[in-house]
């Protein structure tokens, strides 16, 4: 082909883009086209190239241009759960056992997600380089890895690690891996990859510029997680190595158990595609999804879309009706995963959300940049949460909060680096109290700086198996 063809070719390509862009009211898209670089333009046709206009359409006029219901499902009720203190212990400790036999054969696996963007923290890095301990300042990335070397020495199997990025973070996040050698997991059994994108869309229903030659995007959610898992590779990869199970979790929460026997063994014991962890709301504002069964089915109501009314209800004895808070952990089955992204690519059946954001892009008209003070688009997300409904059978185990969830979200105030600190301080308390360790305590808080590393011990019982001292001191600073 020579050039000359190759030319005319782009430009009769251009001609089609630029009809189908009128047709969807997106012509603007191309205002800066004919200044951009030769390779500028390859880069914004290709984009524009893999946009699916009549779904994108169809999502502008239901989400963009009209509101969403976003009202709670009807007739609801709180979703039936397994309580932290068995009671049956004997159920739990033959569902423990089973847990551990799988992850003794290598049948589960774990998945990080750790796409978001971390804005209310205000760490520019992402977040799972945050150093979130007392004394090592560890970060998160490093507490998760050292959880899993752990667990891989205790059971003496691998657990693959497969860690969802975004196109913002994840070169560095690849980079951070590499310069610390995947934390001594090995760097075959760590796999990065990103998340898929939406177009950011503006109030008029128009696609936004983030710079001349490139769409403003946001990434679409975690419940984009099962597609970008599905088109990665990663869970062929999965059943080729024999993973039957994934364990989901949040970068944000440090006292995530990344592997959890017990969880395991109920979720698979009971036949579950799909399985959830939980804790008793605080109050009725905390801001997690709740856990419902909307006519007859499992769901998570977010907190943002939760009516006062349900979330300040209360039962019989006087505790929230709807107190059911979600931590964002969940067991998957592989063939669950599979069965929802089987041959659909993007038209995963999870319903997408509406987020008002102040999204950054460039003045058709203009040129200029725009930085906008109020909110300006909409970023569709999907939530993993939205995939309960579909499962066929799924389990909650209530969980403590203590032990499990110690987010950090925020800069300050709740669920704050300090806030979290706080609570892994008083994990690892708890955890040498049950050893027989004498704790000093002031006011009723722990009076030292506590921090045991996952390489240590993974529970209290885990703990037990190391040396330890008879007391600790007021003040006192404790690695172990
Ligand atoms: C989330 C849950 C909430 C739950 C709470 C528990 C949602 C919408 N809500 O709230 O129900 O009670 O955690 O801590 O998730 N992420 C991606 N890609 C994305 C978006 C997010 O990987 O496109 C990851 C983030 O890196 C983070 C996690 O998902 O690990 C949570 O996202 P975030 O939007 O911060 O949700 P929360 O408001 O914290």
């Amino acid at each position: 082909m020579t050039q000359g063809d190759g030319m005319r070719e782009v430009e009769v390509g251009l001609g089609q883009l630029r009809q189908t862009l009128r047709a969807w009211g997106q012509e603007h898209l191309l205002a800066f086209y004919p200044e951009l670089s030769p390779a500028q333009k390859d880069a914004l046709t290709a984009q524009l190239r893999t946009i699916d206009w009549p779904y994108l359409g169809e999502l502008t006029e239901t989400h963009v241009r009209r509101k969403p219901d976003v009202s709670a499902p009807e007739p609801i009720e709180p979703a039936p759960y397994y309580p932290v203190v068995p009671e049956d212990p004997e159920f739990y400790r033959r569902a423990r056992e089973r847990g551990m036999s799988l992850i003794r054969q290598g049948h589960v696996a774990a998945f990080a997600v750790a796409g978001g963007q971390g804005t209310r923290l205000g760490w520019d890095d992402p977040k799972g380089t945050f150093p979130a301990t007392p004394i090592g300042r560890k970060p998160l990335f490093q507490i998760f890895a050292e959880q899993l070397r752990r667990t891989e020495g205790l059971y003496e199997a691998v657990v693959p690690w497969y860690i969802m990025t975004s196109a913002a973070n994840h070169a560095v996040t690849q980079d951070f891996f590499e310069a610390h050698d995947y934390f001594g997991l090995g760097r075959e059994n760590v796999t990065l990859f990103p998340q898929g994108m939406m177009p950011s869309i503006g109030f008029d229903g128009r696609l936004l510029l983030g710079e001349k030659c490139a769409l403003a995007l946001n990434p679409d959610g975690h419940g984009g997680s099962l597609t970008a898992l599905a088109k990665s590779g990663a869970l062929a990869d999965m059943a080729r190595r024999g993973v039957t199970q994934i364990s989901y979790f949040q970068v944000d929460n440090p006292n995530v158990r990344c592997i959890d026997p017990l969880f395991i063994g109920l979720h698979v014991g009971d036949g579950a595609d799909m399985s959830s962890k939980m804790l008793r709301k605080v109050s009725p504002k905390e801001k997690v999804g709740v856990f419902c069964l909307a006519a007859g089915k499992p769901c998570v109501i977010e907190y943002s879309d939760m009516p006062d009314a349900l979330a300040e209800a209360e039962d019989e004895t006087g505790a929230l009706k709807f107190g059911a808070g979600s931590i964002a952990i969940h067991m998957i089955s592989l063939d669950f995963a599979r069965r929802l992204t089987a041959g659909k690519g993007e038209r995963l059946e999870l319903p997408f959300h509406r987020a008002e954001k102040k999204v950054p892009h460039i003045d058709p008209e203009t040129g200029d940049c725009v930085s906008p003070e109020m909110p300006n688009a909409v970023k569709l997300e999907r939530f993993i949460f939205d995939a309960l409904p579909l499962a066929r059978h799924s389990i909650i185990l209530e969980t403590d909060r203590v032990e499990e969830f110690a987010p950090i979200k925020n800069a300050e105030g709740n669920d704050s680096p300090e806030s979290s600190v706080n609570l892994q301080i008083e994990r690892a308390a708890r955890w040498l109290e049950a050893n027989g360790v004498e704790v000093p305590y002031r006011d009723g808080e722990v009076d030292a700086v506590i921090e045991i590393s996952p390489l240590t011990a993974l529970s209290a019982e885990d703990l037990g198996n190391a040396e330890l001292p008879a007391r600790i001191e007021p003040g006192q600073k404790v690695l172990l």
